[in-house]
């Protein structure tokens, strides 16, 4: 692995990194406390070409590597977390999922809306009762010829009020199991197909959060994404790569709130001298840093193993799994060292600490990566 960043590297991290001081960081506490985040500043990620990073420039994308997507992923999430999750869903679980398993047809008709901004997607397979145990689909797409009929609930769906496109995984035949899944495209505006109210959460509140409904919702026959069958590995390689997007997520919440609370410790005063002076302070600061470059390294790891080809579903898992831990605990430690400070919003360590918790829960508890990690590790 080469740690050295390109020149490319260097620019598309600082394009992320000036953004998202100049445009996320103003309204962050506002967004978060509406749980609103504005048309425009998604348009604008977009127009910098964050919304399909690693896709082909011909279906209107970013044609950048993996390596790319993470540092703007880091760059994001140290400021807004909520900008970042959709930026990881559009980019990972929508965009990728099309580019290598769509036809050509769906390619040009969606992929190229979804990669270039134009509109955002969604992933849609978690369920009320098929959350971690996502084989046990109870939405079904039964086929009727030339289309199949959709029927269902689906939970905890990010972007679910803004997508426009959504990709939705359903069971074609119980009696399969996991062969049984397919993946489908289903478009806004079909008939049957209703949003939900958006949920009130505790973190990520600036991006929208919905339970989908499909009522007989008629999918076209050629909106069935991969061969008959296909659809629990299409969600499962999909998710190993919106793992490294997680992770990377994860990461940049952890490098944000470590960023305020160094900042902290060197102007905030007790017992006549700057707090970081104090080995308590100190010593939290070293485990932060220390923490925070080894869970960039499994993410740097992971993201590479994706660019060079190689199997990175062990990788991606322990990529989420060891960040988000960071991010979690880490977190609380800035809101510590802020101490009375830290637990007020003006100063943003108590967003992240919020915000963290959920990087150990989607895409895969920390649980589901450690069965993901403990089966590769016991079958090789
Ligand atoms: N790549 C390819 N195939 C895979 C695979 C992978 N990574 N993982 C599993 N498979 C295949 C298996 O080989 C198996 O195929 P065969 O039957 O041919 O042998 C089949 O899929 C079933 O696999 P398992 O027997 O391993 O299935 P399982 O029921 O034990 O479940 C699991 C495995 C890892 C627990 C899986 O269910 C899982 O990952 N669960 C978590 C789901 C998840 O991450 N949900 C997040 C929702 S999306 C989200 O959060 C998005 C958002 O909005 C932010």
């Amino acid at each position: 692995m080469n740690f050295k960043l390109s020149e490319e590297h260097i620019m598309i991290r600082d394009a992320a990194r000036e953004f998202a001081q100049t445009e996320l960081l103003p309204g962050v506490i506002e967004r978060d406390n509406k749980q609103e985040f504005p048309d425009e500043l998604v348009n604008k990620m977009g127009e910098l070409g964050f919304m399909g990073v690693m896709v082909d420039p011909k279906y209107g994308g970013s044609g950048m590597d993996t390596f790319s997507y993470v540092l703007i992923m880091e760059e994001l999430s140290k400021i807004d977390a909520s900008a970042s999750v959709m930026v990881s869903v559009n980019n990972s679980l929508v965009c990728y999922g099309l580019e290598a398993y769509g036809t050509e047809n769906q390619k040009e008709k969606y992929l190229t809306r979804l990669a270039s901004g134009e509109c955002i997607g969604a992933f849609c397979l978690s369920e009320p009762e098929a959350g971690s145990d996502a084989t046990s689909q109870k939405t079904t797409a039964i086929d009727k010829g030339d289309y199949y009929l959709l029927n269902g609930t689906k939970n905890w769906i990010t972007n679910g009020g803004r997508a426009e496109i959504y990709i939705v995984i359903a069971q074609t035949d119980k009696d399969k199991g996991s062969h049984g899944i397919n993946a489908f495209i289903v478009e806004k505006d079909m008939k049957g197909f209703h949003v939900g109210p958006k949920e009130d959460k505790l973190g990520i509140r600036g991006s929208d959060t919905h339970t989908l409904q499909f009522n007989d919702v008629k999918v076209p026959k050629e909106n069935r994404i991969g061969v008959n069958g296909s659809g629990f590995r299409f969600a499962m390689k999909t998710l190993s790569g919106g793992r490294i997007g997680i992770a990377a997520q994860a990461l940049g919440i952890a490098q944000g709130a470590y960023e305020l609370a160094l900042k902290y410790s060197k102007e905030r005063k007790a017992f006549g001298t700057e707090i970081g002076n104090h080995q308590a302070i100190a010593f939290k600061l070293a485990d932060m840093h220390t923490e925070i470059a080894a869970a960039r390294y499994l993410v740097m790891k992971a993201a590479w193993d994706k660019d060079q080809g190689n199997n990175y579903d062990l990788s991606s898992a322990m990529a989420k799994l060891y960040a988000s831990r960071v991010a979690m605990e880490h977190t609380v430690e800035a809101v510590q060292i802020h101490g009375g400070n830290g637990f007020v919003k003006e100063y943003h360590v108590e967003r992240m600490m919020r915000d963290a918790k959920i990087t150990q829960i989607y895409e895969g508890t920390s649980e589901i990566q450690k069965i993901v990690i403990s089966r590769s590790i016991l079958r090789d």
